[in-house]
């Protein structure tokens, strides 16, 4: 992309292409489609300012939110598998965070030396950042190209394969549950474009299970989950100078089992009259008026194999931890 600005954090190149006119444009636009009209949404990303990253770290941590246990028990039993099924040399992580669990998966590839190249991409530069010095000092023989992007926009411009090498594309958290099944299908399409046959993707999936556990992974008893859902209003009041009252919603996440999937809302609790000028827009929520601020769909093997193949991926395998709470599907690029 023009004007995209690269410089080196330790010895970890990180090139940013979301610069801050470009992401305020690009929040403006998703407020006025998500608010604009019935019924209210915000695109998750909005959620990953430094407060919010923060938040989402702490939720990792708590005892009800069991698909990070989940997913790194899996890691830390198939990444040796992982590694060889793959043959990859150049490892991309799409939505990285803090590449905590990742990191089991990197040692793994190190200690074959098959780590070349780690390329973690988030909106959430700072801690992107971090993520990406921490990981140069502790993989001193790989380069470490961050790209502070997004992974709807920003798939045409991972890196290409070194000549002759194979990538692993990571996408890890649950994180493709975030996007609606039209979206899904969308980005799973263009993933498969920006890929070359034979690189992999290897998916995390939360799978479908009891209500009563879902809704306490959403709804911890100390609000960790509340204020992260709720930083979203203080996101739009900083950005684009809102006056949401944060402290006039009330926090609702439930199961809807027919879409299979948590809804997260925040519902109006009296009549609000808010101003979003940044956006130019103004909205007035009567009484139980609603903001889905973010779904997280639950999966099927069977459901995640047809995606994929729609997709242009072949299921290499699929593994569950114990408890069959969670997947990770390694699929190879058609
Ligand atoms: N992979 C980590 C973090 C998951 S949370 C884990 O498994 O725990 C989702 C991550 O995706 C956050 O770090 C958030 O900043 C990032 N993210 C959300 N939407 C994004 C987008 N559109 N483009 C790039 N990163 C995004
Ligand atoms: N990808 C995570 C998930 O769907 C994101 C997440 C965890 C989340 N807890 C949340 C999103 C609470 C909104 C609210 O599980």
């Amino acid at each position: 992309m023009s004007g995209a600005r690269e410089d080196g954090v330790g010895r970890a190149r990180v090139s940013v292409l979301l610069d801050a006119d470009w992401a305020a444009g690009s929040l403006v636009a998703d407020v006025r489609r998500g608010l604009g009209s019935a019924p209210l949404r915000l695109p998750p990303k909005w959620l990953y300012d430094d407060v919010g990253s923060d938040l989402f770290d702490q939720i990792t941590r708590l005892p009800e939110y069991y698909p990070t246990e989940a997913e790194r028990a899996i890691l830390t039993d198939r990444a040796a598998e992982i590694v060889t099924a793959s043959g990859a040399t150049t490892v991309v992580e799409l939505g990285s965070g803090t590449s905590d669990k990742t990191r089991t998966l990197l040692d793994a590839f190190a200690a074959a030396d098959r780590l070349a190249r780690f390329v973690p991409i988030d909106v959430s530069e700072g801690t992107l950042r971090a993520a990406a010095e921490e990981l140069c000092a502790r993989y001193p023989r790989a380069r470490v190209e961050a790209i502070v992007g997004d992974f709807t926009l920003h798939l045409g411009q991972l890196p290409p394969n070194d000549p002759g090498a194979q990538r692993l594309v990571a996408f890890l958290g649950g994180t493709i549950g975030n996007f609606y099944v039209e979206e899904r299908a969308a980005f799973l399409g263009a993933l498969a474009d920006s890929l070359d046959a034979g690189d992999t993707l290897l998916l995390g999936t939360d799978l479908v299970k009891d209500a009563d556990r879902l809704v306490a992974a959403y709804h911890d008893p100390g609000g960790v989950t509340d204020r992260f859902v709720r930083n979203s209003l203080a996101v739009l009041n900083r950005e684009l100078g809102a006056d949401f009252d944060t402290g006039a919603f009330a926090y609702i996440p439930f199961w809807d089992p027919h879409l299979e999937r948590m809804d997260l809302r925040l519902r109006a609790e009296s009549p609000q009259r808010v101003r979003i000028p940044g956006a130019g827009l103004d909205l007035e929520l009567a009484v139980g008026e609603e903001i889905q601020v973010e779904i997280s769909a639950k999966f099927r093997l069977p459901g995640i194999a047809g995606e994929l193949a729609a997709a242009g991926f072949d299921v290499v395998t699929s593994w569950t931890d114990a408890g069959h709470d969670y997947a990770l599907t390694l699929a190879r690029r058609r």
